[in-house]
């Protein structure tokens, strides 16, 4: 999509953070929003905000893990313009402590706001975005803890992990549509999303442990990037297509210890006799395409 202007976008935790910051940065460029998220009072606020500021902005109320909730924010969107940017953003951080000792409903929520609400979204808006014909953009927020993961949250981590690979598979199965898709990989930004976590957490099983990490990460995220440079980065990429959006080059010398410790680890087939595997015959039998090529 060349030119943001004139077109709607929807953007799930649009209230705060990196959604908000891209909600503001497509408002520059002429764009108008549909912003949805779980706190009623912020978004009505932030869209009342972007409106005062001229831009054409609706708030809604939207929890991304319920499928109601998702058709009654995709009536409300598509009465105020055709979407045409679909911005899957919102998410929460996950439970801590030993993986064995997880709270169940932290895992379960963590998946289901960081990941699942991914399928919901697409349901909502890629079918109509698809049939327009005319060039339209989905961007999805995954997290740089998805190529290099630190010792954090292993829900949050393996939800990040999930929504690449709905992002990589999603880029095989758009790459024949009009639809452009990216994918978001931010390291640390100064937004609220442990403030955010912290009010929303369903469990309070595992409030000693979380409290003392929840404020920890706060201290440390608190230095991070302007979301505000990070909602910019992301309209350049929608404007030029771009799959990876990659925010923090001081995480790549990583990102290649972590895939060059994979590919090292790549020795001979286990089976000597085998022929290998028909990988261009895959390929053709699910649609011919890979790498959105
Ligand atoms: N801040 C960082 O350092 C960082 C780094 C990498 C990735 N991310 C990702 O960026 C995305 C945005 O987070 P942020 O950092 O801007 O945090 P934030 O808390 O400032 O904003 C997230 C918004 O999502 C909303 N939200 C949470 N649960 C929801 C639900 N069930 N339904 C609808 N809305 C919901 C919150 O109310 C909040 O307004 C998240 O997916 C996060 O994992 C953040």
């Amino acid at each position: 999509m060349t030119d943001v202007a004139g077109k709607t976008a929807f953007i799930t935790g649009g209230a705060s953070g990196l959604g908000l910051a891209t909600a503001r940065a497509l408002a520059a460029r002429g764009a108008s929003l549909v912003l949805a998220d779980i706190d009623t009072d912020r978004v009505t606020a932030a869209a009342r905000d972007l409106s005062d500021a001229g831009a054409r902005a609706m708030g809604v109320t939207l929890d991304v893990t319920s499928e109601a909730g998702w058709a009654a924010a995709g009536e409300a969107a598509r009465a105020f313009g055709p979407v045409s940017i679909l911005f899957s953003n919102a998410g929460v951080g996950g439970g801590s402590g030993p993986f064995e000792r997880y709270d169940t409903e932290v895992w379960r929520w963590n998946y289901a706001v960081n990941a699942h609400a991914h399928l919901y979204a697409c349901r909502t808006f890629l079918g109509d975005m698809k049939a327009s014909g005319n060039p339209a953009h989905l961007v999805i927020t995954s997290s740089m803890v998805a190529i290099v993961p630190p010792p954090i949250s292993v829900a949050y981590i393996s939800s990040k992990y999930a929504t690449l690979g709905i992002a990589m598979a999603l880029r095989n199965e758009l790459a024949p549509t009009r639809v452009g898709i990216s994918v978001l990989m931010p390291g640390m930004s100064a937004t609220r999303i442990v403030e955010t976590t912290r009010d929303l957490r369903p469990a309070e099983v595992e409030a000693g442990q979380a409290a003392a990490t929840s404020q920890a990460m706060q201290g440390v995220l608190a230095g991070g990037m302007s979301p505000a440079r990070i909602g910019e980065r992301v309209v350049r990429a929608i404007e030029d297509d771009e799959f990876w959006i990659f925010t923090h080059p001081e995480w790549k010398d990583m990102a290649e210890a972590v895939t060059g410790d994979m590919l090292a680890a790549f020795g001979p087939s286990a089976d000597p006799d085998y022929r290998g595997d028909d990988i261009a015959g895959l390929i053709a039998a699910n649609g011919g395409r890979m790498f959105g090529r």
